[in-house]
C-alpha cells in the first residue's frame, strides 16, 4: 500500500538546477509589514514560512538563500515580529512570519501579531503555498493543529517542513514521521509530501529550493 504523505523524493536534476538558479540570483529584504494594508501588491509567486516561535523559520530562509543573516535568527523565541518580505529574483516573494505560540513580548502586542498572522494566512490572494514548519524533536502541537485548521478553512495549500533534523536520531525520525503522517489525514489543504530539513547540515534545502522554483 502506498501511504499518503510521504517524504518528498529527491527532485530530478532539471528541477534541482531550476531551484539552484532561482536562489543563486538576487535576494533582497523588501520590507517588514505590520498591517494587511501594507502588504506589497499580490503580483508575484508568494510562499511563506509559518511555525511556532523558535522552530527555525528565519534560519531556513537564511539556509535557502545562502545568506547567514538575511532573515534574523535568534535564541529568543518571538524575535521575528513583523511579516518580513524578501524578493527572490523578479518572480517570487519569500515571507518570514512571526512565530505563533510563545513570544517574549507584552500580551497585547502578541495578540496583535497573532491577528495579523491569521489575517495574512487566511486572506493573501497570491500566497501559493504556506510551508508550515514543525520541529522534528517535538512533532505537531496544539498551536500547529490550529494553524493547519485555519489553512484548511481558507483553502491555502500547506506543506509541512520538518526542521532541526540534525537533532534527531534515525529511530526517532521514523516515529515522528509516522505521527506527522497520521496527523495530516483529514487535512484537505495538505500537500501530500513532507520535507525533512536541517538549516545546520543543509539536508532538504536543495529539495525545498526546487519545490519553490517549480511554483513559478
Ligand atoms: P521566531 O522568529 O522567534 O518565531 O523564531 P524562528 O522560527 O524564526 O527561529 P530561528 O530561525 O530564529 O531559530 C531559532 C533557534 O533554532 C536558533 O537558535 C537557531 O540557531 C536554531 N535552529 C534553527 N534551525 C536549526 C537547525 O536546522 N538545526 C539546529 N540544530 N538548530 C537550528
Ligand atoms: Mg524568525
Amino acid at each position: 500500500m502506498t501511504l499518503p504523505f510521504s517524504v518528498a523524493s529527491a527532485p530530478g536534476a532539471e528541477a534541482l538546477e531550476r531551484g539552484r538558479l532561482l536562489f543563486a540570483g538576487p535576494v533582497d529584504f523588501l520590507k517588514g509589514v505590520v498591517a494587511m494594508e501594507a502588504l506589497p501588491p499580490p503580483d508575484r509567486v508568494e510562499v511563506c514560512f509559518a511555525g511556532r516561535s523558535n522552530v527555525g523559520k528565519s534560519s531556513l530562509i537564511n539556509a535557502l538563500t545562502g545568506r547567514k543573516a538575511l532573515a534574523r535568527a535568534s535564541n529568543t523565541p518571538g524575535r521575528t515580529q513583523e511579516i518580513n518580505y524578501f524578493s527572490l529574483g523578479a518572480s517570487h516573494y519569500l515571507v518570514d512570519l512571526p512565530g505563533y505560540g510563545f513570544a517574549e513580548a507584552p500580551k497585547p502586542v502578541v495578540e496583535r501579531w497573532q491577528r495579523l498572522l491569521r489575517a495574512y494566512l487566511a486572506g493573501r490572494q497570491s500566497l501559493r503555498r504556506a510551508f508550515v514548519l514543525i520541529d522534528m524533536r517535538h512533532g505537531i502541537k496544539a498551536a500547529d493543529a490550529e494553524i493547519l485548521d485555519l489553512l484548511d478553512r481558507s483553502a491555502v495549500t500547506f506543506q509541512l517542513v520538518l526542521t532541526k533534523a540534525d537533532k534527531v536520531r534515525a529511530g526517532a525520525r521514523e516515529r515522528v514521521l509516522g505521527e506527522v503522517r497520521e496527523a495530516l489525514q483529514g487535512h484537505p489543504a495538505a500537500y501530500p509530501e513532507i520535507v525533512v530539513t536541517s538549516s545546520g547540515t543543509g539536508e532538504g534545502i536543495a529539495t525545498l529550493r526546487a519545490l519553490i522554483a517549480a511554483l513559478g
